[in-house]
C-alpha cells in the first residue's frame, strides 16, 4: 500500500484515452491514493466530470473560478499539495503547452506551479508522436525531470497501427508504485559523487585535463537524489547542470581542488562514488602569465603526482561507509581493475572498456561490470546512462543495507 495517503493531482486532457482515466482514479483511490482530477476544456468533450468527481470524491477542477460561486481555484495550493501529478492521457497539444510554458489553462498553471514529480503519458496518433515537435518537447520535459511514460504500440483511435496508445492504467499506478518505493532506498542517506575531467593549469589559458563528460556521475547523482539521498556532488568542469533540489553540486576544476572538497564531506557521508576523471598529474609550475613561443621555443612540463582522492578516502573509511570507485580501461580491463579496487580499498568498482562500443566518455550510453571484494563480477549490457545508474544504485542499497 505505498500509495495510501499519497496525493496524487490526475490531469486529464483532450484524447479519446480520457475514457482509461476513469479506470486510472478507481485503481488510485483503491490503493488508498487521494486524487483531485484537473481536467482541460478539450478533456471535458471525451469524459465527464461527474464521472471524474463520483470516482475520486472530489469536485473536478477545469476553470480558475468556479463557475458557481465565483471563488478561485489556486493552482499553488494544489501543486504545493501533491505528491505527485500524472497527466493521463497527455495529448501533443498539453505537451507542448507545457514544454513551453503557455500556462493559459488550469491544468499548465498547476504544473508550472508543482514541486512534486510529474509524470505524463502521452496518447495520439503515431505521427503525431512521431513528429520532432512532440519529440523535442518531450525530451524538454525529460530535462526538467518530468518523467515520460511511453505510449505503446498498437491500433489506434484513427484505426492507423504503430506507437502512441497511451500506456495501460495499471502499468501506470506501478510507475507511480515505484517511484514511491524508489524514493525510500536511500531515505536518511548522505552519498558522495565525484564527476567530470579535472583541469591542471599550465598557465592562464592552458590546462592538462581529459575527455569525460560527467554524465555517468551526474547520471548517478540524479539517481540517488530520485531514490531519496542527500547528494554530494563535487564537479570537475563540465557542461551539465543539475536542478534536483536534492543534490548540492560543489564545482571544482583541480584535482587538489576535488581532493580537497571530498575529504571535508566525508566524514558524514554513509557511500561515496569516485566517478570522476581526474588528472594523475599536475604541471609543478602553474606560469603566472601566458606562456610565449617567441620566448619559450621548446619546452618540457615537469609534472608531479596528484593526490589520489579514492585511495585516500578508501585508507581512512569506517566499516559502515561504503566506497566505489571506477575504472575506465582500454586493455587486460579485469586484471587493472581488481589491482585498483584492492590498491584503493574500495567495497566494488565499476569497471568499463573503451573497447566496447558505447562505453566511455561522452558517450550516452555504457557498458559496465561490477566487480566487488570477494572478487563476484557482475557485467551488464550496454544500456543508457541513466539506466546504468539505476544498476549501480541498485547495487549500492543492498550494500547499504548491509552495513
Ligand atoms: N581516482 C581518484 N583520484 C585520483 C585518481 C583516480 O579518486 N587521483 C579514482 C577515480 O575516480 C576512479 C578510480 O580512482 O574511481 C580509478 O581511477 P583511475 O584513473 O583508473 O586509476 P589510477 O589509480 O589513476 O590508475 P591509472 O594508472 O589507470 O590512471
Amino acid at each position: 500500500m505505498i500509495l495510501k495517503g499519497k496525493h496524487i493531482i490526475l490531469g486529464i486532457t483532450g484524447s479519446i484515452a480520457a475514457y482509461k482515466a476513469a479506470y486510472l482514479i478507481r485503481t488510485l483511490v483503491k490503493k488508498g491514493a487521494e486524487v483531485q482530477v484537473v481536467i482541460t476544456p478539450a478533456g471535458k468533450e471525451f469524459i465527464t466530470p461527474v464521472t471524474l468527481s463520483t470516482l475520486s470524491s472530489h469536485p473536478v477542477i477545469s476553470d480558475f473560478f468556479s463557475n458557481r460561486d465565483g471563488s478561485w481555484h489556486s493552482h499553488v495550493d494544489l501543486g504545493l499539495w501533491a505528491d505527485a501529478m500524472l497527466i493521463a492521457p497527455a495529448t501533443a497539444s498539453t505537451i507542448g503547452k507545457m514544454a513551453n510554458g503557455i500556462a493559459d489553462n488550469m491544468l499548465v498553471t498547476t504544473y508550472l506551479s508543482c514541486k512534486a514529480p510529474v509524470f505524463i503519458a502521452p496518447a495520439m496518433d503515431l505521427d503525431m508522436f512521431a513528429h520532432p515537435a512532440t519529440q523535442q518537447n518531450l525530451e524538454r520535459l525529460r530535462s526538467f525531470g518530468n518523467r515520460i511514460i511511453e505510449p505503446t504500440e498498437g491500433e489506434l483511435a484513427s484505426h492507423l497501427v504503430g506507437k502512441g496508445r497511451m500506456e495501460e492504467p495499471d502499468k501506470i499506478v506501478k510507475v507511480l508504485e515505484d517511484f514511491f518505493t524508489e524514493s525510500n532506498y536511500f531515505k536518511g542517506k548522505k552519498i558522495l559523487i565525484t564527476a567530470g575531467p579535472t583541469y591542471e593549469k599550465i598557465d592562464p589559458v592552458r590546462f592538462i585535463g581529459n575527455y569525460s563528460s560527467g554524465k555517468m556521475g551526474y547520471a548517478l547523482a540524479e539517481a540517488c537524489a530520485n531514490w531519496g539521498a542527500e547528494v554530494v556532488l563535487i564537479s570537475g568542469p563540465v557542461s551539465l547542470t543539475t536542478k534536483h533540489p536534492a543534490i548540492r553540486c560543489i564545482r571544482v576544476e583541480s584535482a587538489n581542488e576535488m581532493y580537497k572538497e571530498t575529504v571535508r564531506e566525508f566524514p558524514t557521508t554513509n557511500a561515496t562514488l569516485l566517478c570522476a576523471a581526474v588528472a594523475d598529474y599536475r604541471p609543478e609550475m602553474e606560469a603566472t602569465d601566458k606562456i610565449k613561443r617567441e620566448v619559450t621555443k621548446e619546452m618540457t612540463l615537469h609534472l608531479v603526482p596528484n593526490p589520489d582522492i579514492a585511495a585516500a578516502l578508501g585508507a581512512a573509511k569506517r566499516p559502515n561507509q561504503i566506497v566505489a570507485g571506477f575504472a575506465l580501461e582500454t586493455n587486460d580491463e579485469l586484471h587493472h581493475a581488481s589491482d585498483k579496487l584492492k590498491r584503493k580499498n574500495l567495497d566494488f568498482i565499476v569497471l568499463n572498456s573503451l573497447r566496447d562500443k558505447g562505453a566511455g566518455f561522452q558517450c550516452d550510453t555504457n557498458k559496465i561490470s561490477i566487480l566487488d571484494k570477494e572478487g563476484e563480477l557482475t557485467a551488464y549490457p550496454l544500456k543508457s546512462k541513466q539506466e546504468v545508474a539505476a544498476d549501480i544504485a541498485t547495487r549500492l542499497a543492498d550494500l547499504l543495507n548491509k552495513v
